[in-house]
């Protein structure tokens, strides 16, 4: 039987069977026919979509309706900065930057320095402070226009956020925070109420459309995230029919896996993630060190071929940096039958990552200048 796994918006443990988390939760699978809506909509593939790395959702074709009637819509997102960006945290940024081509609208990225500081004992408020920047940044550099783009440091933006989380925490008992997230008489109460600060981006883009017209329609809202956000949207769902704002669609990733194998790529253990600030030096180290789907010894694995299923270099390859479709099968396929080596796909996927945080970081620094102009407050 399959390890247990456990998925909250704290703690990931175990390996994730996905299309039982999908049960758990109660969201729906990505069908074919949305992908297609959302690919047609862009006027591209999306590596995203195809390989299912974002594969669930709730409430996407009301969304992607909306936006087809001609209604203004808006993305909402979103990051804890506990720390530096690593690839986890961005892949998803560029698919966010994908559905603002697709759906020409506003983003909303929010940075939850107040949860970070709440929930870890290690943290600083000038630490959370100084990470919320920079992970801004990396947010930024994923090619979002800044005009349509609005930063919210929770902290900062408290002004315009705590009237929004008031009407939220209003209606959400400690009884329902206790079930959905798992507190008990030790959680300190500044986390009991935080998820209201993480709803009320939500309903943000209506409260700002009415500043300005009373009358505007409400905006319905699409939150790309990974699925252990879940917890704190099936929330805000249920507290916006009751607030009369539309119910936020979401659209959830999986995980990128640790390139030791397993769990999802962790903050807290450094050689099992890659940053964006990794020289490429360090990211061939990583690579170098990464769990494989290969055998003990050359020669094995020229006779018995490898495991792409178990081996993080081809996730790695697999989630974003094999770009190509048919490539990418042509090279699972090789390495199944032992004709591509550990040593040749990690000297690949090397290549593949360092070219990438090369462009990336120069469009990091070309942020620097338009960061100023894009947050809210
Ligand atoms: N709580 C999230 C985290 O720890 C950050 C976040 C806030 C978020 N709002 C969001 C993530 C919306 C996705 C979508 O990373």
């Amino acid at each position: 039987m399959a390890k247990e796994f456990r998925v909250t918006p704290w703690e990931v443990r175990g390996n994730v069977d996905y299309d039982k988390l999908v049960r758990q939760f109660g969201t729906q699978h990505i069908t074919a026919e949305q992908a297609r809506e959302i690919e047609e909509l862009a006027g591209q593939r999306s590596r995203f979509l195809d390989r299912k790395i974002f594969f669930s959702q709730r409430g996407l074709s009301e969304f992607i309706e909306a936006h087809r009637k001609g209604k203004r819509v808006a993305l909402y997102t979103g990051r804890g900065p506990s720390g530096g960006t690593h690839l986890g945290h961005l892949m998803p940024y560029y698919f966010t930057k994908y559905l603002q081509d697709a759906f020409g609208c506003d983003v909303y990225y929010q940075l939850t320095d107040d949860e970070k500081y709440l929930f870890k004992d290690n943290l600083s408020r000038e630490d959370t402070a100084k990470y919320s920047l920079e992970n801004a940044l990396d947010f930024l550099a994923a090619g979002f226009d800044p005009a349509r783009t609005h930063v919210i440091i929770n902290t900062k933006a408290a002004n315009v956020l705590y009237p929004l989380a008031l009407d939220v925490a209003k209606r959400v008992t400690y009884s329902t925070a206790k079930a959905v997230f798992g507190f008990d008489d030790s959680t300190n109460i500044g986390s009991i109420f935080f998820t209201a600060m993480q709803s009320a981006p939500a309903f943000l883009p209506t409260v700002l459309a009415r500043e300005k017209n009373k009358k505007a329609p409400p905006v319905p809202v699409l939150i790309p995230c990974a699925i252990d956000q879940d917890p704190h949207f099936r929330v805000t769902r249920d507290v916006a029919e009751k607030l009369d704002y539309p119910k936020p669609s979401l659209i959830h990733a999986k995980f990128l896996p640790a390139l030791k194998g397993g769990e999802k790529m962790s903050a807290s253990d450094d050689s099992t993630s890659i940053y964006v600030t990794d020289t490429p030096k360090q990211v061939a180290k990583k690579v170098g060190g990464a769990f494989t789907g290969g055998q003990a010894t050359v020669e094995e694995q020229r006779a018995k071929g490898g495991n792409p299923d178990v081996c993080s270099v081809c996730a790695y390859l697999s989630y974003f940096f094999e770009p190509d479709n048919e490539k990418l099968t042509e090279r699972l396929d090789a390495y199944r039958r032992g004709e591509l080596l550990d040593g040749e796909n990690k000297a690949y996927l090397t290549d593949k990552i360092n070219s990438f945080l090369k462009e990336h970081n120069e469009r990091k620094e070309k942020a620097r200048k338009t960061l100023e102009k894009t947050l809210l407050c």
